[in-house]
């Protein structure tokens, strides 16, 4: 079967693309290859993927719908499940570069709309990275889906929340059937560099101090690559059903497991064998105190099951790292 997988050259993009090359699907990668971070990293990823004979690199801008269609040419014929996770992510960048956001995050989630409604003519289904940040200011834990997500914290975030109403609108007006899923601070090797556990690698090899904001008084549900990459080769899977008959779901990724702030550091400490220079620092605007996800209807719908705690998981990043960086 093909697939197509936007933000290939990304983290997650990257994993899943493999995932699925080696159970034996034909998958076409799209990615701009944008700079928000280090593109070198997402030629490195590429370049695992082109070892598998069946993957095709598009490098195309998924905010612009007519280049993206003429990019895909014939192999839009092929394609049956469409997995999107091209966006550009980060809370933080939010704050500066909105505009970014807008551009891929919402033309963009609308662009990829448009081509699975009129351009795709064997869809069975449209899988899409939200955000476990669109339950924003919520205080309740663990989230649950069917909580309110109308208070976000972060331009980021509204757009994600966005792009679920937008998927939601073209479940119940064209039929596409859709999940989203909210991932929840997924980590790994090839990692994001602007995520904290990544950063704070770098900082503690270059003997630079790191920030704990809110004092270190944050908890994050840290999820394993891996394990969240099992859960969207699931969703490419399932048929979403609802009781209206609406065919879209959203689903909770995530551990389940929060991890405090300075636990984390204290983990990231022991794998690297140096300890941080830190500095205590007060909450940002954006951030959330706490992430936990509900995992309960992924489980059951998706058999959704991540069992990699960060004391595994870490260390595994960290020997990457060290590779990556060469120390
Ligand atoms: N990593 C996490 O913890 C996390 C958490 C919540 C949600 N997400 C979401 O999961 C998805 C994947 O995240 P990731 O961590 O792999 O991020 P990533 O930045 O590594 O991957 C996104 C990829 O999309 C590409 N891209 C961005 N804008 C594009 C455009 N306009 N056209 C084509 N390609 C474009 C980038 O070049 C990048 O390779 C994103 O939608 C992100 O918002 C990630």
């Amino acid at each position: 079967m093909t697939i197509l997988v936007t933000g290939a050259a990304g983290f997650i993009g990257a994993f899943v693309a493999r995932a699925l090359l080696e159970r034996g699907e034909r998958v076409i990668g799209l990615d701009n290859l944008d700079s928000y971070y280090d593109p070198a990293l997402k030629r490195h990823r590429l370049e695992m993927l082109e070892a598998h004979g069946d993957f095709r690199f598009v490098r195309a801008d998924i905010a612009d719908f007519a280049g993206m269609v003429e990019t895909l040419g014939g192999e839009r014929e092929a394609v049956r499940v469409v997995v999107h996770l091209a966006a550009q992510a980060g809370v933080r960048h939010s704050l500066e570069n909105p505009f970014a956001y807008a551009r891929s995050n919402l033309l963009g989630h609308l662009a990829i709309l448009e081509l699975c409604r009129h351009r795709l003519p064997r869809l069975e289904r449209l899988v899409y990275a939200s955000s476990s940040s669109v339950y924003g200011a919520n205080t309740e834990v663990p989230f649950a889906e069917d909580q309110r997500v109308d208070r976000p914290v972060s331009l980021y975030a509204a757009t994600k929340r966005a792009d679920e109403l937008m998927s939601e609108t073209y479940a119940r007006l064209y039929g596409i059937p859709q999940i989203g899923l909210r991932f929840f601070t997924v980590y790994g090797p090839m990692g994001r560099p602007d995520m904290a556990y990544f950063a704070f690698a770098d900082a503690i090899v270059e003997g630079r101090p790191i920030r704990l904001f809110n004092h270190g008084r944050m908890r994050r549900d840290f999820t394993w690559i891996e394990d969240v990459v099992a859960g969207v080769l699931a969703a490419a899977d399932h048929r979403p059903a609802r009781e209206d008959g609406v065919p879209h779901r959203i689903f909770n990724l995530g551990n389940h497991r929060p991890v405090e702030l300075l636990t984390f550091v204290h983990l990231l400490e022991r794998a690297i064998g140096r300890e941080a220079v830190k500095e205590f620092a007060p909450m940002q605007p954006g951030d959330v105190v706490e992430t936990c996800a509900d995992i309960t209807a992924a489980r059951r719908e998706l058999g959704f099951a991540p069992t990699t705690p960060l004391e595994e998981g870490l260390p595994r990043f960290v020997a990457w790292h060290r590779r990556w960086r060469g120390w």
